[in-house]
């Protein structure tokens, strides 16, 4: 393996050092390109440019590899639940018995929001985006705890347990008091005695007239569903949180601003976009058969959502994990030939025959089934984004610390090529035409 490869620019030879992650990717260092010729690299989109150092996540997306810490997807999935896989994501290992223990003792003790925030509830229009009301709560929920938002890091990381454990828990809190706040419902107070995601549907369903006690299954469904979601490398919305994070923001601050990046339908918004595309297909009386054809057009707003993934040319390990989940899920819900899913699976089968989505190497992505099972748990359609949000929130807060404890680390700050107007002289309003 060579330690250095050459560029030839302008007739000069140029150095750059190759580097070599654990898995065997490699990368040709140009950190010092800049200084050393002058020229940047361009790459819109980010598509070939490793940003980082990152010992979270690795993903190998041309076999569908995803592992978190070095644990295989698979194998979490079978053997760990949310709040362990949030643990080990954070902290780089599987917690010991007492570990888990207080990490849950911490979540338990977290989980309700000052009553204060109540009021800001208030503040929001009735029908506002749950997304919106997920961004800003918890950039304000910085607010009630200074003394762990103070944009120091060092200082933010001698309390990062309780930071992380506050985020955690009370996101899902957030979550649910905006589905309550849309819907004006009264808020459910987070039970002690729940588990994360029975403690959730309680926020979310319960009446003060009957308590909801969640099924196994959907709680188990939902469990899978954010352990899926819980990291991913640098995506948009994680590249967002360390780019904020490395001008020295908060964790509040930054994963509020992670949840701002997820929210568009090439992120996380296509879950809720999946089911809008297969409700309008069912609307139009299509069996996705001519649907198909349309998202060969190459057009931005005909894509067949939940397909396709910058980083998997290969079906996406998630995917295929909650698509054998949802089978059970839907059995044990009673929920029987229903008329999307239908639409979904010829679209999968047409799809994966066909040759333009195999030769761009268009698979489905978790969310082409995510959507259907929130649906099949009974989530609202608004609230989609929002339940991947708080599946992503571990990854967000292990991005973040990773920032935060790198002592070399420097601000994010890319370069561009300009392409606007050269240098011209100011013209006064009148001698504007
Ligand atoms: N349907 C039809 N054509 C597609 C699709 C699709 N879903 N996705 C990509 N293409 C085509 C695209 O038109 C282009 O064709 P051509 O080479 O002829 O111009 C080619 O495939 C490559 O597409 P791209 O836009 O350069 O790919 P990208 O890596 O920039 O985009 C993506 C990745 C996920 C944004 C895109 O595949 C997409 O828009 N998919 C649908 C939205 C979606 O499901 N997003 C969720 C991603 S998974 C959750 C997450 O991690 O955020």
């Amino acid at each position: 393996m060579p330690a250095k490869a050459t560029l030839k620019l302008e007739n000069k030879d140029v150095e750059l050092p190759i580097i070599t992650g654990t898995e065997g990717e490699r990368a040709v260092d140009i950190r010092n390109l800049r200084n050393e010729t002058g020229y940047v690299c361009y790459d819109e989109g980010f598509g070939n440019t490793g940003s980082c150092e990152s010992a979270i996540t690795f993903i190998d997306g041309e076999v569908g590899i995803l592992r978190y810490r070095g644990y295989p997807i698979e194998q979490l999935a079978e053997h760990s639940s949310f709040i362990e896989t949030a643990y080990l994501i954070i902290n780089g290992e599987l917690p010991t018995p007492a570990q888990r223990k207080r990490f849950s003792q911490l979540l338990t003790e977290n989980a309700p929001i000052h009553s204060s925030t109540e009021h800001l509830y208030e503040g929001f229009p009735w029908d506002a985006h749950p997304m919106a009301i997920l961004s800003a709560m918890l950039n304000s929920l910085g607010c009630y705890y200074p003394h762990l938002a103070t944009n120091d890091h060092q200082r933010d990381l001698q309390n990062f347990e309780e930071t992380a454990a506050i985020i955690i828990s009370k996101v899902r809190t957030i979550a649910a008091y905006s589905y309550r706040a849309s819907r004006g419902l009264p808020y459910n107070y987070p039970r002690r005695d729940l588990p994360y995601c029975e403690n959730f549907l309680h926020m979310m369903f319960s009446t003060p007239f009957e308590p909801y006690i969640a099924l196994p299954e959907v709680a188990q469904a939902l469990n899978l569903f954010l352990l899926l979601h819980a990291d991913h490398e640098q995506n948009c919305s994680t590249s967002t949180v360390r780019t904020v994070a490395s001008s020295g923001a908060n964790l509040f601050a930054s994963t509020a601003a992670g949840v701002c990046a997820l929210w568009g339908p090439l992120h996380g918004g296509a879950n809720m976009a999946v089911l809008e595309m297969l409700k309008s297909i069912h609307a139009e009386g299509d069996d996705g058969t001519k649907f198909i054809e349309l998202a060969k057009s190459g057009k931005a707003d005909r894509r067949l959502m939940g397909f396709g993934h910058r980083v998997y040319k290969h079906y996406d390990p998630r995917a295929k994990i909650i698509k054998e989940s949802f089978y059970s899920a839907l059995a044990s819900l009673g929920i029987k030939d229903d008329p999307l899913l239908n639409i979904a699976m010829r679209l999968e089968e047409a799809a994966l025959k066909d040759d333009y989505f195999l030769s761009r190497k268009l698979y489905p992505n978790v969310d082409f089934y995510s959507g259907l099972i929130m649906r099949a748990i009974g989530i609202p359609e608004n609230m989609f984004t929002v339940m991947f949000a708080i599946g992503r929130m571990p990854g967000w807060i292990a991005n973040w610390k990773e920032v935060a404890s790198n002592a070399k680390g420097r601000i994010y700050r890319p370069r561009q090529i300009y392409v606007g107007p050269a240098k011209r002289d100011y013209v006064v309003p009148h001698q504007r035409h």
